[in-house]
This record gives structure tokens, sequence and C-alpha cells, in this order.
């Protein structure tokens, strides 16, 4: 039986996506779940069962006995709802091409390499734990799940950081240099025991004195999107609202988040926003999705957000998932039709689980 294909909802208005898209999840029932990020737009977010950051989302899919996780975030999102659900549960991502441009800046083939010349000193797995940012594929997962490493998002790299100084004295941190540096400077570790490693250099740039000397070794990676505030729109805040506070996502530059009164995960904003006093102004590096939505529900608790980028910062991934790719899959859905499933192969799928699962159990309350 042939799927519906996607043209015949492209040309449906937003009114016409919201009636079909409650009536497909009327009819799917409890046999579906939509998972929603938190910068996910308006139109497709009101639609989730679930909202969350990484780490929520990841337990939700893990606790899920739906039949159908349809997750609006990006592609390796998708894969650890697959990951970590049950054999009979598929994971479907409206839009295939929702990846994430900071997970594509590590590759297993350069991790492998990188493994191989920290080797030059001594056994990297002797020495090293891997860790990986769960912005990345799920290969460099199941590496970590291999190498006694271990995954992070970024409401626990600190409990996971500390973990795995528990096993092994030094970190490979992947791909987010920023989460990793933050994370690291705010446990104690001075700047310059962490280290970055350049892939496209041979021994990532760095002399083996450097290596040795390191805590943490750093992956050059970034996001495009928190990459773009800067501490002068702190500065510049803060000379108007001398008052006001300041919270960022751990994936802005260090001198970001040095000058922010907090750091957290998209879910830790949200929720600090919402618990301070009535009055209270605050700016928020983070998605702009996110943050015009907090700042609206702000309003109506007299409450004040600024985004802090003078240009608007947008993850055009995560915006790639709209109401009629949703839709899309929800009606396919409702005529036993799957489209856009996520499958991790098994033999990464294990491997990748057990690196998962270590972070499940070192972050559990
Ligand atoms: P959170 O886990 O904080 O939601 O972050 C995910 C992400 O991709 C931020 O850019
Ligand atoms: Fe990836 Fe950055 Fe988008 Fe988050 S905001 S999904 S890290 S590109």
């Amino acid at each position: 039986m042939d799927t519906i294909p996607i043209n015949s909802f492209l040309s449906l208005d937003d009114a016409q996506c919201d009636e079909r898209i409650i009536a497909a999840k009327k009819a799917l029932g409890t046999r579906l779940v939509i998972l929603g990020h938190h910068y996910q737009r308006e139109e497709v977010f009101k639609h989730a069962d679930y909202t969350g950051d990484s780490l929520k989302l990841s337990r939700q899919a893990a606790q899920s006995g739906a039949e159908y996780i349809v997750f609006c975030g990006v592609h390796f999102m998708a894969e650890v709802a697959d990951i970590l659900s049950g054999f009979q549960q598929t994971a479907i991502l409206p839009d295939l091409a929702a990846g994430c441009s900071m997970a594509d800046m590590a590759n297993l083939k350069n991790v492998e390499q990188a493994w191989h010349d920290l080797s030059v000193i001594r056994k990297a797995d002797e020495y090293i734990t891997p860790i990986t940012y769960i912005n990345s594929a799920a290969d460099l997962k199941a590496f970590c799940g291999h190498h006694g490493g271990i995954v992070c998002t970024s409401s626990n790299a600190e409990r996971v950081l500390k973990w795995a100084f528990s096993q092994r004295e030094k970190v490979l941190f992947f791909p987010d240099q920023h989460l990793g540096r933050n994370t690291g400077a705010r446990m104690g570790i001075p700047l310059e025991q962490m280290v970055v490693w350049d892939f496209d250099k041979p021994q990532g740039g760095l002399t083996q004195v450097q290596i040795q000397a390191a805590k943490i070794i750093l992956w050059d990676g970034f996001c495009s999107v928190h990459q773009q505030f800067q501490p002068e729109h702190i500065e510049q805040y803060r000379t108007t609202y001398p008052e006001g506070k300041v919270i960022s996502h751990p994936e802005c530059p260090y001198e970001v988040c040095q000058k922010s009164d907090e750091i957290g995960s998209t879910e830790t904003i949200i929720k600090t926003v919402k618990a301070s006093p009535p009055g209270t102004r605050w700016l928020v590096g983070t998605e702009v999705n996110l943050v015009n939505r907090l700042a609206q529900e702000s309003l109506l608790e007299d409450k004040f957000v600024h985004y802090m980028a003078p240009v608007v910062c947008m993850c055009s991934t995560m915006y790639r998932i709209d109401p009629h790719h949703l839709l899309w899959v929800l009606e396919n859905l409702v005529e036993g039709k799957i489209v856009n499933q996520i499958k991790v192969l098994p033999k990464i799928a294990a491997p990748a689980r057990l690196a998962l699962e270590r972070m499940l159990e070192v972050s559990s309350p």
C-alpha cells in the first residue's frame, strides 16, 4: 500500500493543519505520543503531549508505552528515542532533514582517529573516559559504550563529568567544546587544563606535554546558534537594566556564561524564569522560539524576558518540523503506514544504549 505523499499537505493553511492534527491524534489515541523539544515553533509545539529538554524527553521516550513516538525535534533526538524504546515501538521524525549542525561536527572516523592519536602516550582506554554530548550521532554513543564512556546532556553534564573522572583521569568531550568548558569551569578545572582538539590536525594540533597536562580534551565543535551570543550583549543590557538578570544555555561561549547569573538547559531556563518573582527582568541566551514563547508567557506574570542577540538566532533545522510534516506523518499512521521512521542498526543501538543507560543512572534524582 502506497504512503500518502507530502505534496498533498503543503498547500494547507495552519487552521486546516491544526484541525486535522487534532483529529489524527484522536484517531490514534494511546498508540501515539508526540514529544516536542522547547525549540519547536509554536504551531507544532502546541500539539506535543510532552515537552522538555533532551534529558527529559529521553526519559519520556524510555518510559512511553506508545506504539508510535513522533519526535518533534532533531535527528539525534529521534535516534535516542528509538534506542531507548522497546522493540515494538517506532520512532518517527516528521522531516528527515531536521539534523543538528553541531552533531555533524564529530564523526566516527575523526573520533576513532583522535582515540588512536591519544593512544600514542598510553592506551587511551586506560586513562581517558570518552563523553559524547547527546547532540551526536548514534555511532558516537556506541563508541562511548564500547570504550567505558557515557552520554551527557546540558542538564547533567556536571554529574556525568564527575562520574567520568571517577573512572579515569582524563576526559575526551565531544562535540561541543562550550558545554565541556563551561561545565569544567563550574567544577573548578582551570582553563589551561582544558585543551581544544582540532580534528583537522595530526594529534589534534596538541603536543604530548599539553595532552598530559590536560584534564579535559575538548572537541573543536560548537552550536552556530549559541555561538552568536556575545558578552557585549550582556554588557549593553546591564547598562540599561542594572537590576536585570541573565540566564544562558551552556552551549554559549565561556565569556557569555561567565557574565551570566544562571546557566542551564532549556528546561532549567524555563523553570528558573517561571520561578522568579513578578517584576523580574531576564536576558535569555538561547534559541529564539523558546525565548519568544517564554517572553509571552512571562508577561502574563508581570515578568520581562529579552532575547540576548540583536539578530535572530534560530535553529533552522528545528524549524524544519512544520505542521504540514507533522500532519503528514500522523495521517499516514492513521492509514497504517509509517513514514520517516528512525531506526538505529542493532549493532550500534546496543552499545549506544549502554552509554545512554549509564547517563540515565548517573543523573537519576
Ligand atoms: P537541551 O537539552 O538543553 O534542551 O538542549 C538541546 C539543544 O540542542 C540545545 O541547543
Ligand atoms: Fe543543534 Fe544548535 Fe540546533 Fe541545538 S540549537 S539542535 S545544538 S544546531
